[in-house]
């Protein structure tokens, strides 16, 4: 509505050959991309690409193997599910879907955490919520034997 009411203006004062102070503001030359924009739409491009990249992954990795304290994701009946054996040697099992957008969580060694390269979500090995923008857990996957 305002643009229209502007728009009025620029094309009345063009026709009487008047300056108009808005006329820069919305002349077709001014096309110079808003470094904000450019940088919202690079991030966006890479949440795209890590939400299609989690998605093709095709690990099929062997997780009796696994050592103390090390995470793998490997495919449970098509499932890409993360696997991290415990101090006791206990498996836990998560479906790697983050709860936020639905990205793959990765497996951090560093902060033994399932971080999500979307949006920054992070999950414990149990698939608990330790940092948002996600509020629910990853799901857990019972145990396979
Ligand atoms: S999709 Fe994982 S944090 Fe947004």
């Amino acid at each position: 509505m305002t643009n229209g009411t502007i728009a009025a203006k620029i094309i009345s004062d063009a026709i009487l050959d008047r300056s108009n102070d808005y006329a820069t503001f919305f002349t077709p030359a001014r096309r110079q991309a808003d470094p904000f924009a450019r940088k919202f739409v690079s991030v966006n491009a890479d949440v795209a690409k890590h939400l299609v990249k989690g998605k093709l992954d095709n690990t099929k990795d062997d997780f009796s193997e696994l050592h103390v304290n090390e995470a793998v994701v490997t495919r449970i009946d098509g499932r890409r599910t993360g696997v991290f054996k415990d101090a006791n040697n206990q498996i836990h099992m998560v479906d790697t879907t983050c709860t936020h957008l639905g990205c793959e969580v990765a497996w951090n060694d560093a902060e033994q955490s399932w971080d999500c390269p979307c949006h920054g979500s992070r999950f414990s090995y149990t698939g608990e919520v330790i940092e948002g923008p996600a509020k629910r857990p990853l799901k857990k996957i019972d145990r396979i034997d």
